[in-house]
């Protein structure tokens, strides 16, 4: 394609956002993260860190603020580039809690009812089954919405949010005329699925009692070295993919997407070698990947006068845009404008 009709082709709009959970695990990197960050050149992107939909379960008031201070900056160390794609703290910007409740108001019961994640974090939180996670999809839908986002990277536990969010949308459209783009989930190339270290028939995850099943992008070294050495597999001891070989698949393809080799060129790098020395340098391998991540990481969150500019300038740009699309909603709706 020459320059001059790249220029001319206008980039879609990407939206997502990831919640201050206070743990990035390698797996959110290797899954999601850090196909977020490839995104930046092809994409319009907008990404937001997700701290009013947190609060739907209870937070501890200090934690809660050093978790979205550090999800930010890591997610900078990461390799998001709020110069190219704005980077905000969702309750920075208004228009989200605004937009929310309008379409709240053109969101069934029902269909709240059928979430499935609903239904399985009400069991989770029994005692605050609240209005805010029975709603939860509607500020999602507002956080789509508002930036007339074309795709939606999503893990496939959000599929039937996003799906939901374009039922809101195409009913709202229906209702007042063409007000909101129609958002397609984007399904990536090959995020790596990154699975437990301990079960591998399991999503590597952060809520495992078990420590050493996950690995945390901001783990010490000598911790993720450890938990690489104690990773569960098979008793045929052949580095290859195969079936029945599922920790040994999992650390293939870790150590497959972290050094870009193929499965075929590390099963013969790895020939005749024993599990040890593969786990070890599987272990390796992820510490040389996050070290440069941990750096930035501690410069980041030790620049309190970078990281405050940085994600003022993106919530001033993103009230911006979103105003625009709610004043267009609440238009339409009849409201007497300001
Ligand atoms: N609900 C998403 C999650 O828990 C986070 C999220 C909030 C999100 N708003 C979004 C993702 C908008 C994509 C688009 O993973």
């Amino acid at each position: 394609m020459s320059d001059t009709a790249e220029i001319k082709e206008k980039k879609k709009v990407i939206f997502s956002a990831i919640q201050p959970s206070g743990t990035i695990t390698l797996g959110n990197y290797l899954g999601a993260l850090r196909n977020w960050v490839k995104l930046q050149d092809d994409y319009n992107c907008i990404y937001a860190v997700a701290d009013l939909h947190a609060i739907t379960v209870r937070q501890d008031p200090k934690a809660f603020r050093q978790n979205i201070l550090n999800a930010y900056a890591l997610f900078l160390a990461c390799g998001i580039d709020p110069e190219k794609s704005p980077f905000f703290i969702q309750s920075h910007v208004h228009t989200h809690a605004e937009l929310a409740w309008i379409l709240n108001c053109y969101t069934q019961f029902g269909e709240l009812s059928r979430m499935t994640q609903f239904k399985d974090k009400s069991q989770k939180h029994a005692d605050n089954i609240n209005a805010g996670l029975f709603t939860y999809p509607s500020l999602m839908a507002a956080d789509i919405l508002l930036y007339q986002a074309d795709l939606v990277p999503i893990g496939i536990d959000q599929k039937q949010h996003l799906e939901l969010t374009r039922n809101i949308a195409e009913r709202f459209n229906g209702i007042y005329g063409n007000t909101f783009k129609i958002p397609e989930p984007y399904i990536g190339k090959v995020g790596a699925k990154v699975m437990s270290l301990q079960d591998p028939t399991k999503k590597m995850s952060k809520s495992d009692e078990n420590v050493n099943a996950w690995v945390a992008i901001l783990d010490n070294p000598d911790v993720i070295m450890k938990k690489f050495k104690r990773a569960v597999t098979d008793s045929e001891a052949v580095v290859r993919v195969g079936e029945g070989k599922d920790g040994i698949n999992n650390l293939i393809g870790i150590m497959s997407a972290v050094t870009g080799k193929t499965e075929d060129e590390i099963a013969v790098e790895f020939e005749g070698k024993g599990y040890g020395d593969f786990k070890t340098a599987v272990g390796e391998a992820v510490v040389e990947t996050v070290r440069p991540i941990q750096e930035k990481f501690n410069d980041y969150i030790n620049n309190k006068d970078y990281l405050t500019e940085t994600y003022r300038k993106s919530a001033e740009f993103a009230l911006r845009l979103s105003q625009r699309t709610l004043d267009k909603a609440m238009k339409k709706i009849g409201y007497v404008a300001r």
